[in-house]
């Protein structure tokens, strides 16, 4: 539908080139330690890119950020980010190697054609376990504060460990994952690329089973798999909104009925008490009722009372490609999330004081549901 001012734009832009190539719009390379002395413009020369060998890969940025987005994304030291550990990354998270059952995957419930989600109320795991919440994007997570609805971890690495190992995600011990990582020559080279790049003829083993044995994939440990599965997730970013175009200036990137929900967002409908900034999170828990009662949330991690049935607040880009809704899945469209806020949430006694009947109309309601669906970003909508 808004397809085709975001095509002009491009082309005004002057960037054809890069959407003919498939490559991402030019972006600003990510700030990060492991980016200092990476040639960010020769990594948009395709022709360097198809004849680039695995080794090559560290003269590329791990990562751009798109267009709305922070320009900074944090890094842990220890875990610098760099494209032959995304390149590992991304081949663990689609690799069911890291389950008990060997047949389930992160992208079994992280699918990305559904935004890194999976279109189910609730997770299914290995051996069809259901779990207990709905399944949050990965995407833009590398800006998060803090893990899981509750918040119950600290970082992304800590975050991977946990899905490996639970028991209603892929259920395997992650040093069985390493053992059987170790078992495949490809993975050990992969892994020496990404971690132990310096590592000299020593190290090298391809093609010599009694060597492979020998060497036991010294690369590979559990924290290597979780910094692999980590860099990955932070070099999954959506921006170029349709509402981010709006306001770089192609005012033809969102429509009446958007840009009057804007106002509803702001201003009647208090959605920016809670979903501010970039990402529209203000990273921050909060109980909106949602399933009061059955689910302790934050209140399990904190043990504070207070903190009963609060969630952390989830980003609101691509939200239109995310449905069900809520930690719970409870909630199934877009209209029904902006009905349950007009009803004021679901009381109860620890209700977040920006929560209560808001007596929209029903074309803002309507507004409403439009400005959240130009969240999108253009390309994932289907449009470039
Ligand atoms: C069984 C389905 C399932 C599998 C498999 C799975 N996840 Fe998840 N993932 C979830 C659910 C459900 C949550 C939220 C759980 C919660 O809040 O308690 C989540 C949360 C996350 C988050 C945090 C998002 C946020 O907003 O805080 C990240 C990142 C993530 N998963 C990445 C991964 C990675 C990496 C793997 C593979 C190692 C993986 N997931 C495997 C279902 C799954
Ligand atoms: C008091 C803070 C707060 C306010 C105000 C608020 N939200 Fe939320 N929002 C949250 C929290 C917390 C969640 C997750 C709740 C849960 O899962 O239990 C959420 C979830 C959502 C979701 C579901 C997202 C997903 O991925 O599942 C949508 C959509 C949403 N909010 C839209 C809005 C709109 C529209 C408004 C204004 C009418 C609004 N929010 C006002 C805190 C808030």
């Amino acid at each position: 539908m808004m397809a085709r001012p975001a095509l002009l734009l491009a082309v005004w832009l002057g960037v054809t080139a890069a959407i003919v190539s498939g490559d991402p719009l030019p972006q600003t390379p990510a700030a990060f330690p492991g980016a200092r002395g990476a040639k960010a413009s020769s990594s948009t020369d395709a022709s360097e890119k198809q004849t680039a060998g695995p080794r090559s890969s560290h003269n590329r940025p791990a990562f751009w950020i798109p267009s709305g987005l922070d320009d900074y994304v944090p890094v842990p030291l220890d875990n610098q980010a760099t494209a032959a550990k995304v390149d590992l990354g991304a081949r663990l998270f689609f690799d069911p190697i890291l389950s008990a059952d060997g047949e389930t995957s992160c992208a079994t419930c992280h699918l990305p054609d559904l935004a890194f989600t999976d279109g189910r109320p609730l997770a299914v795991g290995v051996y069809g376990r259901v779990g207990r919440r709905n399944v949050p994007t990965i995407l833009n997570r590398g800006y998060g504060k803090s893990f899981f609805w509750d918040g119950r971890v600290a970082s992304l690495e800590a975050q991977a460990r946990d899905a490996i190992e639970g028991r209603e995600d892929l259920g395997l011990p992650i040093e069985d994952a390493v053992v059987r990582l170790r078992e495949e020559a490809s993975y050990r080279a992969e892994f020496r690329n990404a971690f132990d790049p310096g590592a000299g003829d020593g190290f090298r083993s391809e093609g010599n089973a009694a060597h492979d044995a020998d060497t036991r994939g010294p690369s590979i440990t559990a924290q290597r798999v979780t910094q692999a599965l980590a860099t990955f997730v932070r070099s999954q970013m959506a921006g170029d909104s349709f509402r981010d175009r709006y306001r770089s200036g192609d005012w033809t990137a969102m429509s009446a009925a958007a840009l009057r929900g804007l106002d509803v967002f702001a201003l009647r409908g208090r959605c920016l008490g809670c979903h501010l900034g970039p990402l529209s999170t203000d990273e921050k828990f909060h109980n909106t009722g949602v399933s009061w009662g059955a689910d302790p949330g934050r209140q399990k991690i904190t043990g504070y009372e207070s903190d009963r049935g609060r969630f952390k607040t989830p980003s609101l880009r691509n939200v239109a490609l995310t449905a069900p809704y809520m930690h719970d899945g409870s909630i199934a469209t877009l209209e029904e999330a902006v009905e349950f806020y007009d009803q004021g949430g679901n009381p109860n006694p620890n209700l977040d004081p920006f929560i209560a009947p808001l007596h929209l109309t029903d074309r803002q309601k309507a507004d409403l549901v439009a400005f959240l669906e130009a969240l999108t970003s253009v390309d994932l909508a289907g449009g470039r």
